[in-house]
């Protein structure tokens, strides 16, 4: 895979004027753009089709987590939009997770196209370890636990890979093995600012730990200069 490949732009931005100014910029140096609920709920489906109308790939963060039947139509959907990656809460459960990548197989195959990386989110990064054990009654294990037994259970399920904080890379690569994708936000490169990331690791360290692809936002959206952002970090990958 190129460096400029693993790089996926947060299009964190509210309006459809200020994304696709970026992805016309960005869209020969970054390998994907990710849509959240921020634009998806604000423009619909037919953001997608625009970021494609440029060239750009889409990662349809929307964290899929409902019933299985429910979340299976979701993903067939998604896989009609001819997104390149999308995710699900491992929360879920497995039959969730069976459910949506199934469903999103056999919709590639009914339109003859690839199917869509499908991702799990297992803990998000912003519950505490005291949290796990206070709200969610989870007593037994550290977040990093079940960060890797959620991560082993989305891969029976049928799922390509998780996104996960950087301090998870190794122990999810080490339990899941060499095919599993690695997918994490967390991004700084030494010259940027954390912002309000807090257990962050560069672009470079990143990818040496393991990780296929990195989540950055405000390193390159924010930057002066967004596509020289974007070279410096592929200069940095490549290195
Ligand atoms: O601007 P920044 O590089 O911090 O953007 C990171 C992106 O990754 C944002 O879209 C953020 O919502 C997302 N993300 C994250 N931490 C997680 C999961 C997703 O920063 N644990």
């Amino acid at each position: 895979m190129q460096a400029k490949d693993r790089i996926i732009l947060a299009l964190d931005v509210d309006t459809a004027e200020e994304a696709l100014q970026l992805v016309g910029k960005l869209s020969a140096h970054v390998g994907v753009f990710k849509i959240g609920m921020q634009l998806y709920d604000g423009i619909g489906p037919e953001i997608i089709k625009r970021v494609h109308d440029l060239g750009g790939r889409v990662f349809l963060d929307l964290k899929l987590h409902d019933i299985p039947n429910t979340v299976a139509a979701a993903s067939r959907l998604i896989t009609r939009f001819n997104t390149f990656m999308f995710n699900v809460h491992a929360a879920g459960g497995r039959e969730m997770m069976s459910q949506a990548a199934q469903a999103a197989r056999e919709q590639a195959d009914r339109q003859s196209t690839a199917p869509p990386l499908l991702l799990a989110v297992t803990v998000l990064t912003s519950i505490s370890q005291q949290e796990l054990a206070e709200d969610m009654l989870v007593t037994s294990l550290s977040v990093e636990e079940l960060v890797v037994k959620w991560a082993l259970m989305a891969q029976q399920s049928g799922i390509g890979g998780v996104v996960c904080s950087p301090q998870e890379i190794i122990p999810i690569r080490k339990a899941c093995g060499p095919d599993f994708k690695i997918v994490t936000p967390g991004i700084r490169p030494l010259w940027s600012a954390a912002n309000d990331q807090k257990r962050i690791t560069t672009p470079r360290q990143a990818l040496d730990q393991g990780a296929d692809f990195m989540v950055i936002g405000r390193p390159i959206v924010q930057a002066d200069d967004p596509v020289a952002a974007a070279r410096r970090i592929i200069d940095e990958l490549e290195a």
